[in-house]
């Protein structure tokens, strides 16, 4: 079997990835830099928010916790390229963001207590999440592929609070999360645009292992099992096989510039069972 093509073995590549981690990290800083405590109106919590939105946000929290798990995971595999390890050390940085401004807004809405916080804590450190792809490749275009379909989860779960009575400031965090997750996506994408460019077939043959056997996490995964909880946060129509189709698998074909028949066939995406990167 041919050998991987990576940023060790191909100079070229590693160049090209450290020039989109440059610009990455300098749009970054002119652009998307937000402070939890100062740039979100904490007074404007609603409390009275349907529970079930609360239930998303604790579910979308638990799964920014596992940190610990990307970052220690993620690095050995990228440690060949500068590019993607200063990349992760910066995305570690914003990913951190997120988990803490969730969990502020779960506290100070009053949705959660501190005590309901810790166990939740203690839930998510006594799992372990474990890369979904042998390959770095594969690694790359798996996160590719999650940051858009985080991106979404945020920006319709904002939709859903602004049309269920609104909370001004969940609203501005969802926006300014949502708008990370979107930069995530894109610095990936164009390092996958690169791959392709020097490897099509051994690129496309990593993007349908990804594509077609994607797993997205399901989000009542850590919460109790009470079967009507979780029908209300279904209701909420936040992410689906359907959203993942029309949303991920062929918007990201787009953007790659790869058919469908590169691919061959519909997406096996399942909604259960593992949870990911954001
Ligand atoms: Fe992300
Ligand atoms: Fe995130």
């Amino acid at each position: 079997m041919a050998e991987e093509l990576s940023t060790k073995n191909c100079p070229a590549i590693e160049k090209a990835v450290w020039h989109l981690y440059r610009d990455f990290f300098d749009k970054a800083e002119r652009k998307r830099r937000w402070r939890v405590t100062d740039d979100l109106p904490w007074d404007e919590c609603n409390p009275n928010l349907d529970p079930a939105i609360a239930d998303v946000v604790e579910s979308f929290t638990a799964i920014e916790m596992y940190l610990p798990d990307f970052i220690s995971k993620i690095l050995p595999v990228v440690r060949p390229s500068k590019g993607r390890v200063w990349f992760y050390a910066n995305w570690g940085y914003e990913e951190s963001k997120h988990s803490l401004a969730l969990s502020d807004w779960l506290l100070k809405s009053g949705h959660r207590s501190e005590e309901q916080m810790k166990d939740m804590e203690q839930m998510v450190f006594e799992r372990e999440w474990n890369l979904p792809h042998d390959s770095h490749l594969g690694m790359l275009l798996y996160a590719m592929t999650q940051e858009l379909a985080t991106f979404l989860n945020y920006r319709n779960l904002r939709d859903r609070v602004a049309a269920m009575g609104g909370d001004p400031c969940l609203e501005k965090l969802l926006l300014y999360v949502s708008v990370d997750e979107k930069a995530h996506h894109a610095f990936f994408s164009d390092c996958a645009k690169m791959f392709l460019e020097h490897d099509r077939d051994g690129t496309i043959v990593q993007l349908r292992r990804v594509l077609n056997g994607f797993q997205m996490p399901a989000i009542h995964d850590l919460l109790d099992n009470s079967t009507s909880r979780i029908e209300k946060i279904r209701d909420l129509r936040i992410f689906s096989e359907e959203i993942f189709y029309t949303e991920v698998y062929l918007p990201v074909l787009e953007e790659l510039g790869v058919t469908r028949a590169e691919l061959k066939g519909k997406p096996d995406m399942k909604l259960k069972k593992s949870t990911t990167p954001s």
